[in-house]
C-alpha cells in the first residue's frame, strides 16, 4: 500500500499547501463530523463500501448526542464519538478537546458534514488545510446557516452547493467543488434544500474520494486535486 505524504509546505495561514499520495490509489482514513440528520455522511458510508472507493470512515464525530447521523454510523459499525461545547467552559477548549479527539483517529481528512459548529485556532492548527466543509449555496453567495432561505428571498433562479477547505472564516475557504441546481417557482426552503442535498451529497462523495485518493493542492484560493 503506498504511504501517505502530507507535505505542509508553510504555515495553514501561507498560501501553499500539498496532500499528494506517493504512489496512485491508497486508502485513506477520514473522520466526519456531523450535528444531525447525517444523509451526506450516509451517502460517504455507502461508498466507502466498495473498497475501490479508495476511504475508509475511522470514526464520526458530533456536538450532540441522538442525532440520526450517530445512528447511522453506530449501525455501520463506525466508532462514534460526541463532544459538546456545553461540557467546556471556554469555547477555546471545546476546540482543543475536539482536535484531540479527531487527531486520535489519524485522519487524512476531516470532513465536516452538516456540521454546525465553527472550528476554532486549535482545530485549524493541527487540521487546517485537511479540512472540508459542505455549504448549500454556491459560495461566496448566501454564506451561513440559512443558505436555502437566504437564496430563495434573494430570488436566484440557480443556487447549488459548495465543498472548501475550511479556513478561520465562515464558509470562506478555498473552493474544492460547486454544484448547481435550479430554482423552481413553487420552491418551499424545505424542497429547495432537499434538491440541493441530493446534488451536494453526489459531489461529496465525489470529491472527498478524489482528494483522499489522489491527493490536492491549495495555493491561494486555488484547490487542485492531482
Ligand atoms: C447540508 O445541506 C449541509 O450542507 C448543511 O446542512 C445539511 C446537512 O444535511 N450544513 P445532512 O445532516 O447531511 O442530512
Amino acid at each position: 500500500m503506498g504511504r501517505w505524504v502530507a507535505q505542509v509546505r508553510r504555515r495553514i495561514s501561507s498560501p501553499i499547501v500539498t496532500h499528494k499520495t506517493q504512489t496512485g490509489s491508497t486508502t485513506g482514513s477520514i473522520v466526519v463530523l456531523v450535528s444531525g440528520c447525517g444523509t451526506n455522511l450516509q451517502a460517504l458510508i455507502d461508498a466507502a463500501a466498495n473498497p475501490g472507493y479508495g476511504v475508509r470512515i475511522a470514526a464520526v464525530g458530533a456536538d450532540r448526542d441522538d442525532i440520526a447521523g450517530l445512528t447511522r454510523a453506530r449501525r455501520a459499525g463506525i466508532p462514534t464519538f460526541v463532544c459538546p461545547v456545553a461540557d467546556f467552559p471556554l469555547r477555546a477548549e471545546w476546540d482543543a478537546a475536539l482536535a484531540s479527539q479527531v487527531a486520535a483517529y489519524h485522519p487524512r481528512l476531516v470532513v465536516l458534514a452538516g456540521f454546525m459548529k465553527l472550528t476554532g485556532e486549535a482545530f485549524l492548527r493541527q487540521f487546517g488545510g485537511r479540512t472540508v466543509n459542505t455549504h448549500p449555496a454556491l459560495l461566496p453567495s448566501f454564506p451561513g446557516i440559512k443558505g436555502p432561505k437566504d437564496a430563495l428571498e434573494y430570488g436566484v433562479k440557480v443556487t447549488g452547493a459548495t465543498l472548501f477547505v475550511v479556513d478561520a472564516g465562515v464558509d470562506t475557504g478555498p473552493i474544492v467543488a460547486q454544484t448547481a441546481v435550479k430554482v423552481a417557482d413553487d420552491d418551499t426552503v424545505e424542497t429547495l434544500h432537499e434538491r440541493i442535498k441530493t446534488a451536494e451529497r453526489q459531489m461529496l462523495v465525489d470529491y472527498v474520494g478524489r482528494m483522499v485518493r489522489d491527493g490536492y493542492s491549495v495555493k491561494e484560493r486555488k484547490v487542485t486535486i492531482s
